[in-house]
């Protein structure tokens, strides 16, 4: 009797070792097929690293995958935008905006540069959901915990409390999981927060109708620069007549602010341009502010595309 126990249960261990096999292996063929879809959904012309709601919601339907699985499975696509020539690190990072459209981002290093002008991949992934006009983002993954500079960064969201942090490896993060005492816009009195939409009120001092012109001026209207109020944006056009943005983008704790330079840089990156393709450079700025762009975009511009001449405009705000 007792033999024929033990075989019994020796044959359900092996059947459910069977099922648990079964399992990871069917789970498997689902994430390689799922890598095939998303690889072509990042092949189609025009793709600027934005994948819509629509295409998410159909994957995860269809192949039963949790925003988090969906999440990861995108990162090392994001990861391939990376351009990293003095660290060889590259690092991917995803985001889903409010709208559930997912964001890639990546590094961007400028060799024979400053460090300080290094764009991490979550800092990319932000600014490609505010360029695309979210006023919010509720997830984002870089493959565990963002590093103490980015969370930083992230500590500037206008609604940085819901903000989850996606862990592959475990329990997903909040900000404060992290950041355990926070400095923020508040310690500075400032309310508001990054990625609110904003309209700095700003206008030309010329009377420029030059689209390139006005579109730095709108990047400007959009940027955020609540400490130094040195509102400034940047517009970009590529050879093939494209015109891509930049805004400013501060943060309280200074450092990890974003100039608009690294911004657009992102923008093109994602969108598969080469620097080399930049053909025409505006940057709008307010004139007398306490911190100015000129300088960060001249040096890095001198690295990236030599061949282009900066245009400053300038402009005032509208009180
Ligand atoms: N890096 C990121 O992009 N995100 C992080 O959270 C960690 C660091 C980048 C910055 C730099 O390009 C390289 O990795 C080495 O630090
Ligand atoms: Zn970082």
């Amino acid at each position: 009797m007792k033999f024929v126990l033990k075989n019994i249960e020796t044959v359900y261990k092996s059947l459910f070792l069977l099922f648990l096999i079964n399992i990871s292996f069917s789970q498997t063929k689902i994430n390689e097929e799922v890598k095939f879809i998303i690889s072509d959904l990042t092949k189609v012309k025009n793709f600027n690293g934005v994948i819509s709601s629509e295409n998410v919601l159909k994957i995860s339907e269809e192949y039963g995958l949790d925003n988090d699985q969906i999440m990861e499975l995108f990162r090392p696509y994001s990861k391939i935008y990376s351009k990293a020539p003095i660290s060889n690190y590259n690092v991917g990072a995803v985001c889903k905006g409010a709208s559930g459209n997912l964001y890639f981002g990546s590094n961007i290093e400028i060799l024979n540069e400053s460090l300080s002008f290094t764009l991490h991949a979550e800092q990319s992934a932000v600014v490609n959901a505010w360029s695309h006009g979210e006023t919010n983002i509720n997830f984002i993954n870089v493959g565990g915990s963002p590093c103490g500079y980015c969370l930083q960064f992230l500590n500037e969201l206008n609604q940085v409390d819901s903000l989850i942090i996606v862990n592959p490896k475990g329990k997903n993060y909040t900000i404060s999981d992290l950041l355990t005492l926070p400095f923020g816009p508040k310690n500075l009195g400032i309310d508001g927060g990054l990625m609110l939409k904003n309209n700095n009120n700003l206008i030309l001092e010329n009377d420029s109708r030059d689209r390139l012109v006005l579109a730095a001026l709108n990047a400007a209207n959009m940027s955020y620069a609540p400490y130094s109020k040195g509102y400034s944006g940047i517009a970009v056009m590529t050879e093939d007549g494209n015109i891509f943005q930049g805004y400013y983008a501060e943060n309280a704790a200074f450092n990890p602010s974003i100039s608009p330079i690294e911004f657009v840089l992102s923008s093109l990156n994602l969108s598969g341009k080469s620097f080399n393709q930049i053909k025409k450079v505006v940057l709008v700025e307010k004139r007398s502010s306490k911190s100015s762009q000129i300088n960060t975009v001249k040096a890095v511009l001198n690295k990236i595309a030599p061949h282009v001449k900066l245009n400053v405009v300038y402009c005032h705000k509208v009180e």
